[in-house]
């Protein structure tokens, strides 16, 4: 499976999910997180993320293995997106900062 990880709380640029064949994206306030069980790996996604926040599972910066069980407990707990929004306003600012998980919203 493929994951959202930390680089994506605050910025949210949604450009992922256009391109999922499988819907496998769901929307939480401030990050996304992907399904593992609708995952089909066909990386598309991967270098849509303009934070470069997507990452094979086996691939996931070190530090930030925890964030694919908490894509997979969070998709359980959040609806489908499957239309690109605007990203959160600040995404600029936030993006590349480091360590964003304590601001991850529920
Ligand atoms: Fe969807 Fe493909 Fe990304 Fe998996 S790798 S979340 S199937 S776009
Ligand atoms: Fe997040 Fe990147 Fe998608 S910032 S919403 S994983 S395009």
């Amino acid at each position: 499976t493929f994951v959202v990880t930390d680089n994506c709380i605050k910025c949210k640029y949604t450009d992922c999910v256009e391109v999922c064949p499988v819907d496998a994206f769901h929307e939480g306030p401030n990050f996304l997180a992907i399904d593992p069980d609708e995952c089909i790996d066909c990386t598309l996604c991967e270098p849509e993320c303009p934070a470069n926040a997507i990452f094979p599972e086996d691939d996931v910066p070190a530090g930030q293995e925890h964030f694919t069980a908490l894509n997979k407990d969070l998709a359980k707990a959040w609806p489908v997106i499957v239309t690109r929004k605007e990203a959160l306003p600040d995404a600029k600012e936030w993006d590349g900062k480091p360590d964003k998980f304590n601001l991850l919203e529920r």
